[in-house]
């Protein structure tokens, strides 16, 4: 499968895909492309020194429906036939998961359908919660609601702060990202409403 992974940061789930296609521990696949929305964004050259191609689509005034053409021409240049989201800030307009139905994934640092949006482990602290985790789950409409492939609990200490929590969950967000993969990639499973099943 061709993968096209969207980033604007650090892009450390990112390089966690990516070196699982090249192990061979997501199978039969490819990253075809990294696209960032922004110029600096530290996984381009993470991704660069790991041989894959990088485009910087930044939105320059545009609208986000301008902004999304261009990052799905670039996607479909390139044959992409799944998009990761990985750390990619932007809410993707309603063309964007038309373009690629059922074929965008997103991991979020919460259990969701707790805590959307930004700064998710923060809210987790400031709401006194002592179990978060995070979510892969598919791309719709709605900001960080589509179908959950899967999620993975971790326990909030009372002397946790966004910081240390954000630290413990992302231990365990590259492991599920992949397994997440490994079940698309293998077309091991059916969304049904919400639900997502598989093996
Ligand atoms: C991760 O916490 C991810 O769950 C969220 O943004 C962060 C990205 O981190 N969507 P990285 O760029 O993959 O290191």
């Amino acid at each position: 499968m061709r993968l096209g992974i969207l980033i604007s940061g650090r892009g450390s789930n990112m390089t966690a895909i990516i070196e699982a296609v090249g192990s061979g521990a997501i199978p039969d696949s490819e990253v075809v492309v990294v696209v960032s929305d922004k110029t600096g964004a530290e996984g381009l050259e993470k991704a660069k020194r790991r041989g894959i191609e990088t485009v910087a689509v930044t939105r320059k005034g545009r609208t986000r429906e301008e902004h999304d053409a261009e990052i799905i021409a670039e996607l479909k240049r390139r044959g992409a036939e799944l998009v990761c989201l990985a750390g990619y800030m932007r809410l993707l307009s309603a063309d964007f998961v038309a373009a690629f139905p059922n074929r965008i994934v997103n991991i979020h640092p919460s259990l969701l359908p707790a805590f959307p949006g930004l700064d998710a482990q923060r809210q987790a602290i400031e709401y006194g919660v002592r179990v978060s985790g995070c979510t892969v789950h598919f791309v719709d409409d709605e900001l960080d609601h589509g179908a959950i492939i899967l999620q993975k609990a971790v326990e909030v200490a009372a002397t946790d702060t966004a910081e240390t929590l954000s630290a413990k969950i992302l231990e365990h967000e590259h492991a599920l990202y992949i397994e997440a993969l490994q079940l698309i990639v293998r077309k091991n499973y059916k969304i049904v409403g919400r639900k997502v099943f598989y093996d």
